[in-house]
C-alpha cells in the first residue's frame, strides 16, 4: 500500500499570473488564489504546485528570482501568503513551491555583489572565465532562449570576465561547485520549510552540474534554428556525473531532513538513469516530472507511443522509483489542442486525456485551465507573444532568412504562451479575469470555453475532472495496481488494467478523432465488469459492442 501522502496526490498547477486578479491591475495574484481555493477543493485536488511567485524582474516570470524569501510585490506579499498557506491547509490542500536553483536573477544581490569585483565575497556564486585568447567566448554553448548573439556566457565590463547563463543573460546559473553557495541555498530552503510549505518542485534540477573544464560542443550550429556559431547543446549541462552529489547533500540538508516532497523537473533523466535520481535508498529526490511523454516539442502521441512510455516508467515505479503524468504546464501547448482535438470533439477528447493521467502510474499533474479544456490561441503577431523561447526561436528563424510570417506559424503552435493566456472564468469581459487591462492578450474562445459555464453542466470536462480526482481517492489500483496493455499493435485503442491484490481496473479508449473498431482481448472478456466512468452519453457496455466513437474512453471495475 502506498506510504507516503504524494502518492495519492492529485497536483495542480499554478501559474499565479494568469490565474486570478483580485485588484484589476491585470496581474494574477495570491489574493485571487485564496479566493478561488473553494474551486479548487471542489475540483478535488489535494495539493497546488505555485511556479515561482518570489520577486522577481519577470524576464522569464518569475523564473528568474531576485529574492529568494520575498514575494513578487504584484502577487502579494509573505503575509498573504501565509494566510492563502493556511487556509490551504485547513482545506486538506498542500502547497509546493516551485524553487529555482540552477540560476537566479542578474538582480539578485548576489549576483550585484558577484559582478562587483573579483575578490569580491560572493564572486564564486556564479561561475566566472576569462575570454579567449581572441576575446571571445569562453566556449561554443549556445544558450536554449537564443537570446543576444546566441552565446551561454555575456561579457561583464566591470571585470573583463564573461559569466555563465543557460537560458537569459539575465539569468546567471548559479555555481554549485562552491559550498558557501550551497550552505546558502540550504538555508533558505529549510526557512521555506518553516514557514509551513509541503515540498518543493525543483526546477531544471538536472542542469545544476556542468560539464568540468567547460569543453566546447562538437555538435554543428543548425544554420535554421540556430544564433551563429553557438549550439544549444542540453547534454553539456545535463545529468553530468557529479549531480548526485548535489543532490545527496540537498536531501542531507533539508528534503530528507525535513521530511518534505521533492519532484524534479527531469531534463534528461529517462527510465534507464531514473532510479539513480529516485530510488529511495540512495536517498535524493522522491519523484521526477519526465518529458518522455509530453514535451514543448512534441506535437502528437500516439498510442504506441503512450505504451512504450508508459510501459517503462511503470518498471521504474515497480522498482520502487515514483514519476508523474501530466500532459501539459506553463512550458506546453495546451493539451487538448495537441494532443486531443480542440474542435468539434474538445470536451469529449479532454476527457479522454485526463483520464489518461489519472488512471496511468504516478501523481496526475493538472494545469490550470485543462480542467475546462483551454485550447491554444492563434495570436497574428508576434507583438502579442512574450515567452522567451518564441521570441528567441522567432529571432533566430528571420535572422537565418525566413520570412516572418512563416517564423510566426512555425514557433505559434508550441509557443508556452498557450498556457499562459488568462484563466477563462466567465464569458463577460476579459472572462472575469480582471476588472483592468490583462497583461497578456486573452484566448478569443473565451465566451464559448469558461469555468461558469463548466460548472452550469453536468457533462462539462470540470465535472468530469471531479469524477477523476475522486475515483482516485476511492480506488486502490490506481495508485498501488501494475499496469498491463492489451492489443498492443493496435494503432487507434488504449486498452489497459490497473490490477493489484484488491482490485482490477480496465480502461478502454479510443485514441483517435475516428471510429475504432472495439477489440476485446479474452482474457478481458471473462471478467464480469462494471462500468465506473465514461465520457460519452449512455451507452451499452463495451461487452455488447464492437465500436468506440471518436475519442471515447470508459473505465471499468471487474467485480
Ligand atoms: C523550466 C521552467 O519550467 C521554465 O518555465 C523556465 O523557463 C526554465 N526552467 C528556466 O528556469
Amino acid at each position: 500500500m502506498a506510504d507516503k501522502w504524494w502518492k495519492k496526490a492529485v497536483v495542480y498547477e499554478i501559474y499565479c499570473k494568469s490565474f486570478y486578479d483580485s485588484d484589476g491591475d491585470g496581474i494574477g495574484d495570491l489574493q485571487g488564489v485564496i479566493s478561488k481555493l473553494p474551486m479548487l477543493k471542489d475540483l478535488g485536488i489535494n495539493c497546488i504546485w505555485f511556479a515561482p511567485i518570489y520577486t522577481s524582474p519577470q524576464v522569464d516570470n518569475g523564473y528568474d528570482v531576485a529574492d529568494y524569501q520575498n514575494i513578487e510585490p504584484a502577487y502579494g506579499n509573505l503575509e498573504i501568503f501565509k494566510k492563502l498557506l493556511d487556509k490551504a491547509h485547513a482545506m486538506g490542500i498542500r502547497i509546493i513551491m516551485d524553487m529555482v536553483l540552477n540560476h537566479s536573477s542578474d538582480e539578485h544581490r548576489w549576483f550585484q555583489e558577484s559582478r562587483k569585483s573579483k575578490d569580491n565575497p560572493y564572486r564564486n556564486y556564479y561561475i566566472w572565465k576569462e575570454p579567449k585568447e581572441d576575446g571571445s567566448e569562453p566556449n561554443n554553448w549556445g544558450n536554449y532562449f537564443k537570446e543576444g548573439n546566441g552565446s551561454m556566457w555575456t561579457f561583464d565590463e566591470t571585470t573583463g570576465e564573461y559569466y555563465f547563463h543557460q537560458y537569459s543573460a539575465k539569468m546567471p546559473d548559479l555555481n554549485w561547485e562552491y559550498e558557501p553557495l550551497r550552505r546558502e541555498v540550504y538555508k533558505m530552503l529549510n526557512w521555506w520549510i518553516d514557514f509551513g510549505v509541503d515540498g518543493f518542485r525543483l526546477d531544471v534540477i538536472s542542469r545544476l552540474k556542468k560539464s568540468p573544464g567547460f569543453p566546447d560542443s562538437t555538435q554543428q550550429p543548425d544554420p535554421v534554428t540556430d544564433k551563429g556559431c553557438f549550439v544549444a547543446d542540453r547534454r553539456m549541462c545535463t545529468d553530468i556525473p557529479g549531480i548526485h552529489d548535489f543532490l545527496q547533500e540537498l536531501n542531507e540538508e533539508v528534503f530528507g531532513k525535513r521530511g518534505c516532497f521533492t519532484v524534479g523537473e527531469g531534463a534528461g533523466i529517462n527510465p534507464d538513469n531514473a532510479l539513480m535520481y529516485i530510488a529511495p535508498e540512495r536517498k535524493e529526490l522522491d519523484s521526477v516530472y519526465h518529458f518522455d511523454l509530453s514535451s514543448r516539442s512534441r506535437y502528437t502521441i500516439t498510442p504506441e507511443h503512450f505504451r512504450t512510455v508508459q510501459k517503462k516508467w511503470a518498471a521504474v515505479i515497480e522498482q520502487g522509483g515514483w514519476a508523474v503524468q501530466y500532459l501539459s504546464n506553463h512550458d506546453s501547448a495546451r493539451q487538448v489542442s495537441c494532443y486531443g482535438s480542440d474542435g468539434e470533439y474538445r470536451t469529449r477528447s479532454a476527457k479522454l486525456l485526463g483520464t489518461l493521467i489519472h488512471t496511468t502510474p504516478g501523481i496526475p499533474f493538472i494545469y490550470q485551465g485543462e480542467e475546462i479544456g483551454m485550447t491554444n490561441v492563434y495570436f497574428d503577431s508576434i507583438e502579442d507573444y512574450d515567452c522567451c523561447y518564441t521570441l528567441g526561436d522567432y529571432d533566430a528563424l528571420v535572422k537565418n532568412g525566413v520570412s516572418p510570417e512563416d517564423a510566426l506559424r512555425t514557433v505559434a503552435p508550441r509557443s508556452r504562451d498557450n498556457a499562459r493566456t488568462p484563466y477563462q472564468w466567465t464569458g463577460a469581459d476579459n472572462a472575469g479575469f480582471t476588472t483592468g487591462k490583462p497583461w497578456m492578450k486573452l484566448n478569443s474562445r473565451y465566451t464559448e470555453i469558461n469555468l461558469e459555464k463548466d460548472r452550469a453542466s453536468d457533462d462539462s470536462v470540470f465535472a468530469y475532472y471531479q469524477k477523476l480526482t475522486a475515483m482516485r481517492k476511492e480506488h486502490v489500483a490506481i495508485i498501488d495496481g501494475n499496469l498491463q496493455f492489451y492489443v498492443e499493435s493496435d494503432p487507434q485503442l488504449l486498452i489497459y488494467t490497473r490490477h493489484c491484490e484488491d482490485e482490477t481496473l480496465l480502461v478502454i479508449a479510443n485514441y483517435s478523432g475516428d471510429k475504432a473498431r472495439l477489440i476485446l482481448p479474452d482474457v478481458l472478456k471473462k471478467g464480469q465488469w462494471k462500468r465506473i466512468l465514461s465520457n460519452t452519453e449512455d451507452k451499452p457496455v463495451m461487452s455488447d459492442r464492437d465500436e468506440l466513437s471518436p475519442w471515447e474512453v470508459e473505465v471499468y471495475q471487474m467485480l
